[in-house]
């Protein structure tokens, strides 16, 4: 902690005695219109305590709290940035994959998860390749668990630092905001689409057919098959979608080069949504395919910012999960 900044202090007059309504995050369907705002406010505390910097990046907050990063699916920003903000907060890290787990031997990944629940584990921080892997060890365990990325479903620490970066850019006004290219293998896309609707911003699709559900303007959304003048005017964020290999998406499009043709930032494209409008990617970030390299590293790209601000979101979610006086009561089963 800085002489100059109080951490526990700005806390506290930033969370003004509220607490989640949860214990897990595993939906952007979970949390009220207050929750939202809450991690808002604790992230923005958060991200003035890492910017002191000069070696003062550590606080003992969450001394005594374990953090278990339980990861079966490949990622680097996600787990780094959960592991650095438990470590800045104070907690212990465990990391385990599926790779190197006993899960390789047969062991259920409820067991496992019941397993790390034994050692106390405070939370516990869950990326599956299949849907609903979160939720459903959240019922297991009395460690509060955090989705950080399930299948196709959800990815909502994502979509929160999306938000919190948008509205760090733009302030808090009414925005349009634009998915591009792989929506439907998309779990970001699964909650930009709940937390756009509770944060009241327009919400465009453009995707072709074969990469999206047919049932998108069911939600309120735009839907657009090209990425045309038609599509971005009056956008004021272009959000690309990586496609997900990784999930067959490749079955879906004629070619990748034709893909990337149709879907791939670039700086005419951008040209034709606002004079002011940034682009947005989760990451990682296919250079030519997703987006130029040249508009991936112009100011009107927030993926830095982006990556800076998954740290603060999380040292939010998790310091919140771990300080919520409403305990989980969860009977193991
Ligand atoms: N955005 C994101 O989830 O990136 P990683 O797969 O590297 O965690």
């Amino acid at each position: 902690m800085t002489d100059t900044f109080d951490l526990s202090s700005e806390l506290t007059k930033a969370h003004a005695g509220e607490q989640l309504s949860v214990t897990d995050l595993v939906s952007i369907d979970d949390l009220s219109s207050n929750d939202i705002e809450l991690i808002f406010r604790v992230a923005a505390v958060m991200k003035r305590f890492v910017g002191q910097g000069g070696g003062h990046k550590k606080t003992d907050l969450l001394r005594g709290f374990t953090v278990c990063n339980f990861f079966n699916e490949n990622s680097t920003r996600t787990r780094t940035s959960f592991e650095i903000a438990a470590k800045m907060l104070g907690a212990d890290v465990v990391n385990i994959a599926g790779a190197t787990s006993s899960g390789k031997k047969g062991e259920t990944l409820g067991d496992t998860a019941r397993t790390l629940d034994a050692y106390d584990t405070d939370i516990l921080v869950v990326r599956d390749a299949a849907s609903g892997v979160p939720a459903h060890l959240a019922e297991l365990v009395r460690a509060s668990v955090v989705n950080a990325g399930d299948g196709w479903h959800e990815h909502p620490t994502q979509a929160l630092l999306d938000a919190f970066t948008i509205r760090e850019h733009f302030g808090e006004r009414p925005l349009t905001i634009i998915n591009v290219g792989d929506v439907k293998h998309s779990r970001v896309f699964g909650s930009h689409v709940r937390l756009f609707k509770k944060l009241g911003y327009t919400h465009r699709v453009a995707a072709w057919e074969t990469l999206r559900s047919p049932h998108l303007a069911d939600f309120g959304i735009e839907t657009h098959n090209h990425l045309d003048a038609a599509a971005l005017d009056g956008v004021d964020v272009i959000y690309s979608l990586r496609l997900q290999t990784e999930r067959a998406a490749g079955r879906d499009i004629p070619t990748p080069r034709e893909y990337a043709k149709a879907f791939s930032i670039t700086k005419a494209k951008l040209a034709l949504a606002k004079p002011d409008a940034v682009v947005m990617h989760a990451g990682p970030v296919i250079r030519e395919f997703c987006m130029s390299s040249d508009v991936l590293e112009s100011d009107r790209c927030l993926v830095q910012p982006m990556v800076a601000n998954g740290l603060v979101i999380r040292m939010a979610v998790q310091w919140l999960l771990a300080t919520n006086e409403t305990k989980k009561i969860t009977p193991w089963k």
